[in-house]
C-alpha cells in the first residue's frame, strides 16, 4: 500500500503531502507518517521551511472517526506530532482547500502559518459527534481568536468560511490557484529571521477577567438548555483550563476530557448516526455502474404548502422548477408563500436580495400539466387521496418525456398501485418529503416493485444535492416512519384513556429526548390530518378490530378540536402556547368508560417512555424482517432526521441495542400481561425474538 504521507525537497522547501482518500482523515497510518516525515525534515539541514498540502478534494477533515470504535484514537499521539511541528525550528505552513475540520484543523493550528482558498471551510465540529476537540483545539483556538469566538466555534460545531476565519485570526491569508505556488509566494514574503516559528501555544490569552466572564456566561447559557450535548460542558471546562492553566496543563486536561467523551454513550450514538446517514445512500441490489439521469429541470404538481416547500429545495441549489396548480388563485398563493419564506430568510440576514431574486427567477408558475413535458423529474404533491393521485399520475405518464422520473409525494398510499396508473411504473417512485419540506432533512425514497435502478440511483444522488438525507423504503402502509409511528401513537392515546394527561405523556417523552411529545406533534400537524388518514385506513380494512383504537384523535376531530390551527386539540392554545385543557381529560375519561379501560393514577414517566418506545422498536424489527427497511441504521436515520428522535440516543434501533433486546422482550411481556394482548399489540416481532435468543443486536443484523 502506498504511504499516506510523503515529502520531497523543492529548492530548500520541504513539501509534505497527505494522501489518504476520501477525506484525508488523520488515521493511525497518517499520524505515523506525519511523525516519521517531520522527524526527517527536522534532521535535514537542506530544508528550511515546510509546506503542508493535501491531495484530493480536501485538507484533513478530522480524526479518523472509525478508530474511535475500532482502535485507539491516541496511539501515535497527535499531540506529540503537533508538538514536534510547533518546535521544528523551521516554519510550517498549512495550505487549506476543501475543509479543515476537527483534528485536521488542529493540525493546521499547530502549524505556524495557515493559508486557504476562499471557498475552503474550517472548524471544530467535534461536538456534533459528542466529542471534545482532542488534539489541542480547545487550547490553541482560544489563544488565536479569543475565548468568546472560540467557544462559539466549538459549541456550535459549525464550520466557517475561510475569509471569516481570517477575520477571526485563524487564517493568515486567502490565496487563489495552485496551493504550492501560493505557499512559495507566502514564504518569499516572510521576513528572514523574523517570526519564523510563531507558535499558537505561546500566544497570550487576552484579558483574564473578560475571559472568565465569557466562560461563566457560556456555563449559564448551557444550564438553561435542557438538551445541550454533554460534550458542551466539557468544552467549556477545557477553555477554562486554557485560561487558568499553562498550555501543557490545559492540553493534558483536554486529553482527559476528550477520552471521556469518546467513551460516552452520547458520542457512540452520534457516531453511529454519522455513519448510518452515509450508509443509507448505499442501495442493495443496484447493478454496478448504473447510469443516473441528469436532472436539469423539475416539475412540481400542486402549489400547496407541501408542493411549495418541495419546489424550494430545488431552486435553492439552482435547479429550475415549474410549479403547477389548477387555479390561478391557488398558484399565486403558492408562489407568494415561497417568496415570503425567502423574504423572512432575507430579513434574518441569511440571504441577499440578489440570491432571493436569482432563486425566484428559477421558479415558473403554470396552469397546464403540459408545461412539465420537458422536466427530468416531476413530483406530484396533490391531495392525499388514491383516486385523485391516480388521475394526476395517469396524465403525467402520458405527458412526461421518455425516461423522465415521476415521483409521488404520498405519505401512506400504495406506490405500486400509483405507479401502474402512469403506464410506465419503471419510472415511478415515492419521494416522501416531511413538512416543512424545505426545512426537514429526511426524504423517504419509496422503491416500487418495478422502479428502475436508474430512477432510484438518480433520486438518491439528487437528494444529496438538495441537502436531504435519503433513506430507501419498500412499499407498505406508511413506509418506514409513519408505519412505526402507529404503535407509538396508539400507546400515547391509550395512556390518556388510562388517566395520563397529554402534558404528562408529552413531558415524559420530551424529557427522554423527543423534540416534541406526540400530542403536541399531532396538534401541530393537524388532528384532522391524522384522523382522516386513520379513517381512510379503516375503510381499507387496515385497522385492528379494537374499538378503542386511536379513538381519542377521532373524537377530537369530531368535536372540531383540530389542533393548534383551530385553537384547540389535545391542548388549548393561547397563541402558540399549549395549555392543558381539562375538557380533554373528561373526553378521555368518557372514552375509557365506554371501552372498559381501567383508569389509574400511578402512571410514571418511565412507563410512558417504555410503552411508547417498545412498539416503535418492535415495528422497526418487522420492517426489517419484511425487507421494507434495508438496515436497522436506516430506521435510526428516519427517526432522528424526520421524527425528532434524539440523535444523541442514536435512534430507536440503536437504543434497543443499548437497552438490550432481551430486556425489551421482557418489558413487552409485562405489558401484555398487565394490559392484555387481545389485539396483538405486544406480540414480539420474530426478528426481535431471534436476535434476543442468540444474544445479537440489531447492529449485527
Ligand atoms: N473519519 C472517517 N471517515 C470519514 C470522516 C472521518 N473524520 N469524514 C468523512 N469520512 C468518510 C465518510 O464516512 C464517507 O465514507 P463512505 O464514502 O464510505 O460513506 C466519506 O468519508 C465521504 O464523506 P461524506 O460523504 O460525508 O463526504 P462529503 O463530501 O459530503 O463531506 C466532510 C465531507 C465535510 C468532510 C464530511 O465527511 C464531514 O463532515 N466529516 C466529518 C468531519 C468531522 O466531524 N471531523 C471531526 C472528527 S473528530 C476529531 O477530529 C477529533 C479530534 O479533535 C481529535
Amino acid at each position: 500500500m502506498s504511504r499516506p504521507v510523503t515529502w520531497r525537497k523543492d529548492d530548500g522547501l520541504a513539501v509534505v503531502t497527505i494522501d489518504n482518500p476520501p477525506v484525508n482523515a488523520l488515521s493511525m497510518a497518517v499520524r505515523q507518517g506525519l511523525l516519521d516525515v517531520f522527524r526527517q525534515i527536522r534532521d535535514d539541514p537542506a530544508t528550511h521551511a515546510v509546506a503542508l498540502l493535501c491531495a484530493g478534494r480536501t485538507f484533513v477533515a478530522g480524526a479518523d472517526i472509525r478508530e474511535f470504535s475500532e482502535g485507539d484514537p491516541v496511539a501515535v499521539d497527535p499531540n506529540g506530532i503537533f508538538d514536534l511541528i510547533e518546535h521544528l525550528g523551521k516554519p510550517v505552513l498549512a495550505t487549506i482547500h476543501g475543509t479543515a475540520l476537527g483534528g485536521g484543523f488542529e493540525l493546521a493550528l499547530a502549524s505556524h502559518y495557515r493559508i486557504a482558498l476562499a471557498n475552503a471551510r474550517v472548524g471544530l465540529p467535534e461536538i456534533t459527534l459528542g466529542l471534545v476537540p482532542g488534539a489541542g483545539g480547545t487550547q490553541r483556538s482560544v489563544r488565536l481568536m479569543g475565548v468568546r469566538p472560540a467557544l462559539e466555534l466549538m459549541l456550535s460545531g459549525t464550520p466557517i468560511a475561510a475569509p471569516e476565519a481570517m477575520k477571526k485570526g485563524l487564517i493568515d491569508e486567502i490565496v487563489e490557484g495552485d496551493l504550492l505556488a501560493a505557499a512559495k509566494a507566502f514564504f518569499s514574503r516572510l521576513p528572514a529571521g523574523g517570526e519564523a516559528t510563531r507558535r499558537a501555544s505561546e500566544r497570550p490569552i487576552g484579558d483574564a477577567e473578560t475571559a472568565l466572564a465569557d466562560i461563566e456566561s457560556a456555563r449559564q447559557e448551557l444550564l438553561g438548555k435542557s438538551r445541550a450535548p454533554l460534550a458542551a460542558a466539557r468544552i467549556v471546562d477545557c477553555v477554562s483550563a486554557a485560561v487558568s492553566q499553562s498550555f501543557a496543563q490545559g492540553l493534558e486536561f483536554e486529553r482527559h476530557q476528550f477520552l471521556a467523551s469518546v467513551r460516552s454513550p452520547e458520542s457512540a450514538a452520534l457516531r453511529h448516526i454519522f455513519f448510518a446517514e452515509r450508509e443509507a445512500a448505499r442501495i442493495p441490489g443496484l447493478p454496478e455502474g448504473v447510469q443516473k439521469h441528469p436532472v436539469a429541470k423539475v416539475g412540481v404538481i400542486g402549489a400547496g404548502t407541501m408542493g411549495g416547500g418541495i419546489a424550494m429545495n430545488f431552486i435553492n441549489v439552482g435547479i429550475p422548477v415549474v410549479l403547477i396548480d389548477m387555479g390561478q388563485e391557488a398558484l399565486d398563493r403558492g408562489l407568494g408563500i415561497i417568496r415570503r419564506n425567502y423574504e423572512t430568510t432575507l430579513a434574518k440576514g441569511k440571504l441577499t436580495r440578489e440570491q432571493l431574486d436569482a432563486r425566484m427567477a428559477l421558479l415558473t408558475g403554470a396552469l397546464q400539466y403540459g408545461d412539465v413535458a420537458d422536466c427530468d423529474l416531476v413530483i406530484e404533491a396533490v391531495f392525499e387521496n388514491m383516486s385523485i393521485k391516480k388521475e394526476v399520475l395517469g396524465k403525467l405518464g402520458g405527458l412526461c418525456k421518455p425516461d423522465a422520473i415521476i415521483a409521488t409525494n404520498t405519505s401512506s398510499l400504495d406506490v405500486d398501485e400509483l405507479a401502474l396508473a402512469t403506464g410506465r411504473p419503471q419510472d415511478v417512485l415515492g419521494m416522501h418529503f416531511f413538512s416543512p419540506a424545505n426545512v426537514m432533512r429526511l426524504l423517504e425514497v419509496v422503491r416500487g416493485r418495478q422502479t428502475s435502478p436508474a430512477a432510484l440511483a438518480t433520486v438518491m444522488a439528487l437528494a444529496k444535492r438538495i441537502g436531504k438525507v435519503a433513506v430507501v423504503s419498500g412499499v407498505c402502509y406508511g413506509f418506514i416512519g409513519n408505519r412505526m409511528l402507529e404503535g407509538y401513537l396508539r400507546e400515547a392515546e391509550l395512556l390518556l384513556m388510562e388517566g395520563a394527561t397529554p402534558a404528562q405523556v408529552d413531558q415524559a417523552l420530551e424529557a427522554f429526548g423527543m423534540a416534541m411529545g406526540p400530542h403536541r406533534m399531532m396538534d401541530l400537524a393537524g388532528v384532522d390530518v391524522g384522523a382522516k388518514v386513520l379513517i381512510e385506513r379503516g375503510k381499507a380494512g387496515g385497522l385492528p378490530a379494537d374499538p378503542a383504537y386511536r379513538s381519542v384523535i377521532q373524537t377530537l376531530h369530531q368535536l372540531g378540536r383540530n389542533g393548534q390551527k383551530a385553537g384547540v386539540g389535545y391542548y388549548r392554545y393561547e397563541g402558540r402556547k399549549a395549555v392543558s385543557d381539562p375538557v380533554v381529560d373528561d373526553i378521555c375519561a368518557g372514552l375509557a368508560a365506554r371501552y372498559g379501560i381501567a383508569r389509574r393514577s400511578d402512571i410514571a414517566a418511565g412507563e410512558i417512555v417504555r410503552r411508547c418506545l417498545y412498539p416503535l422498536i418492535n415495528e422497526g424489527a418487522k420492517t426489517l424482517e419484511e425487507g421494507i427497511a434495508y438496515r436497522a441504521s436506516d430506521i435510526d436515520v428516519v427517526w432522528t432526521s424526520g421524527y425528532g428522535f434524539p440523535a444523541r440516543l442514536g435512534g430507536p434501533m440503536h437504543q434497543a441495542d443499548v437497552i438490550g433486546l432481551a430486556a425489551i422482550l421482557e418489558g413487552m411481556a409485562v405489558f401484555a400481561r398487565r394490559y392484555g394482548n387481545q389485539y396483538g399489540y405486544w406480540e414480539p416481532a420474530a426478528l426481535l425474538q431471534k436476535l434476543a435468543a442468540s444474544g445479537q443486536r440489531f447492529a449485527d443484523y
